[in-house]
C-alpha cells in the first residue's frame, strides 16, 4: 500500500468534512474550507494529509503552542484516519509527520489531548511510545 504525506490544501476540503465527521465533528463544508484557510496563512500552525490512490484518507493537524506558564511545545490537534483504512500505518504514518514538523519548529516535546472516552485510541499513543502525564476537564461559557 503506497501512502504518501503532504501539506493539507483548501482542494481537500471534501475529503477533510468527511474524516472531520468520523472524528466526531460534524462541521459544515464552508467552515472546514475557512479552517484549511486559517491554518495555511498561521505560521504556528500546520495540518498534513494521508494520500492513497490521489484519495485524501487521514489527516493531522500540529500546532506551536506559546504559554506563560510552558517552555514552548508542539501540540497534536486532530488525528483522524478514514475508517477502511485503519490499521495499515496511516495513524503512526501521520505521528511521524507531525514529529518532523515539531522538531522542525525546534521542538523537542510533542502532546496531544485525547478525550477519556477513546479507549482505544490511548492504547494507539502509548503504543507509539507516548505517556499520559494528567487528564483534564474542558469548561465553557457563553461570552
Ligand atoms: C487512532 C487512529 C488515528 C490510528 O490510526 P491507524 O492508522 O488505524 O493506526 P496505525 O495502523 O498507524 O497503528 C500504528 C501502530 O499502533 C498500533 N495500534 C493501533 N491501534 C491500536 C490499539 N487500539 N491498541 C494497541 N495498538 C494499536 C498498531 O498495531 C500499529 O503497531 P505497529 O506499528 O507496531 O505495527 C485511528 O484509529 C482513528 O482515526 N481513530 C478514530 C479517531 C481518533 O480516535 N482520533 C484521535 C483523536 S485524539
Amino acid at each position: 500500500m503506497e501512502i504518501s504525506t503532504r501539506r493539507i490544501s483548501k482542494n481537500d476540503a471534501e475529503s477533510i468534512t468527511d474524516l472531520t465527521r468520523q472524528l466526531g465533528y460534524a462541521l459544515p463544508f464552508e467552515q472546514v474550507v475557512e479552517n484549511i484557510n486559517i491554518v495555511l496563512q498561521n505560521k504556528d500552525h500546520d495540518a498534513f494529509v494521508a494520500v492513497y490512490n490521489n484519495r485524501v484518507i487521514g489527516w493531522v493537524g500540529v500546532k506551536h503552542a506559546f504559554q506563560i506558564e510552558s517552555a514552548p511545545f508542539c501540540e497534536i490537534h486532530g488525528l483522524v484516519v478514514d475508517d477502511e483504512y485503519r490499521n495499515h500505518g496511516i495513524g503512526k504514518l501521520l505521528i511521524e509527520k507531525a514529529k518532523q514538523w515539531g522538531k522542525e519548529k525546534g521542538n523537542n516535546k510533542l502532546r496531544l489531548r485525547c478525550n477519556v472516552t477513546r479507549t482505544e485510541t490511548h492504547l494507539f499513543y502509548q503504543h507509539l511510545g507516548f505517556k499520559e502525564t494528567k487528564q483534564q476537564k474542558v469548561f465553557e461559557t457563553e461570552i
